[in-house]
């Protein structure tokens, strides 16, 4: 059964959606991307089936329903700017929440009962334990973070009263590329460390800065979880197939345990693309805490979960090999 599943990707226009579009088309799965090109780009979708919808559009989402027998639902469409979730809150909320529960309302009314969702390590606000745990206190500083914390609340109430089962996963930074080339990061604008800092390496920015040097870190800059797109690719196709098989809801943590410093990042980037760039010293920035690296023991121990591929020097080669085609395109 699961082998044939048709899962309806939302939001799988985007960067981390097209990445695991193209690993469920290659298990087997039969997929259609619903997305409304906000943030995506139509030429990430080369496998499956798109539709250009919204999901803030009951009406949409009712056609394809009704047209399409859905098994599960992988939802990966969000806004994700912190800083332009401070000074635009209804832009997330309207989107991120509101968004989701037109999503959620149309799945009840097609009884399709399974959906994954892109949650994120921001949901726990400043860390009091290093790495994070899932049952660390849930307290964001951020609207962004405050919408995925909705969004996770309506899941587990939805269980609780209507069986919908989920599973969400709060993914640490994700990062790299996929290494056929096929898709890649393409944010604009950019916010990530790593296209940053190559996009300083192939001359596309004059500089980076390093926001801050004194943290208590060993190196005094801060320490983030870097986790590769194809090892979140695995950790949703195990959680779609647990829930597939008629598995509880749960929330993980997606990261790969050990971090690496913006300096570490900042080598790793001259070390394998080969080119110097200027790396410029700026103060730090509020709400930036000193270490971000999440526990994701539950992953592995209930979903069976490997993350193989998050090597940092993997992450960037990935990720370069990518940028290079596609700044060159
Ligand atoms: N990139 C990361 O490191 C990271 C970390 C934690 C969580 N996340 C979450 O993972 C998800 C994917 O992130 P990404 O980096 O691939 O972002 P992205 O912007 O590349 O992809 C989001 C996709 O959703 C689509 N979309 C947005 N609103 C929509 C709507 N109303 N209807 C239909 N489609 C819509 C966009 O067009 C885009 O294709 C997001 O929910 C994000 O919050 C990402």
């Amino acid at each position: 059964m699961t082998q044939q599943a048709t899962i309806l990707v939302v939001g799988g226009a985007g960067y981390i959606g097209s990445h695991i579009n193209k690993e469920l088309t290659r298990r087997g799965y039969r997929t259609i991307v619903l997305d409304n090109l906000a943030t995506g780009h139509r030429d990430l979708v080369r496998w499956g089936e798109f539709v250009l919808a919204d999901m803030r559009f009951a009406e949409q989402l009712d056609l394809l329903f009704k047209t399409e027998r859905i098994d599960a639902v992988m939802h990966f469409a969000a806004f994700s700017l912190v800083g332009e979730s401070v000074t635009d809150p209804e832009k997330y909320y309207e989107n991120n929440v509101a968004g989701t529960l037109t999503l959620l309302q149309a799945m009840r009314r097609a009884g399709v009962r399974s959906i994954i969702f892109s949650s994120t390590c921001a949901t726990y606000g400043i860390p009091n334990v290093i790495p994070i745990p899932e049952d660390h206190p849930q307290a964001p500083i951020s609207p962004y973070g405050r919408a995925k914390l909705m969004v996770e609340s309506i899941l587990s109430d939805f269980d609780a009263a209507y069986g919908m089962r989920y599973v969400s996963l709060r993914y640490f930074n994700a990062a790299g590329a996929d290494p056929d080339m096929e898709c890649g990061e393409r944010h604009d604008p950019e916010s990530h460390l790593i296209p940053l800092v190559l996009a300083a390496a192939a001359g596309k920015r004059d500089a980076i800065t390093i926001f801050g040097d004194d943290y208590e870190t060993s190196d005094g800059t801060c320490i983030r979880d870097y986790i590769h797109v194809l090892d979140l690719a695995d950790a949703h196709i195990l959680a779609l197939e647990k829930l597939l098989n008629g598995g509880e809801s749960s929330v993980y943590n997606l990261g790969f345990g050990q971090g690496h410093s913006v300096r570490e990042v900042i080598e790793t980037a001259r070390k394998v693309t080969g080119r110097d760039f200027r790396v410029i010293q700026g103060e730090r920035r509020s709400g930036d805490p000193a270490q971000l690296c999440g526990n994701a023991s539950r992953a592995i121990a209930e979903l069976g979960w490997q993350p193989s591929r998050s090597d940092l020097e993997y992450i960037v080669r990935t990720a370069w090999n990518w940028h290079e085609k596609d700044w060159t395109k």
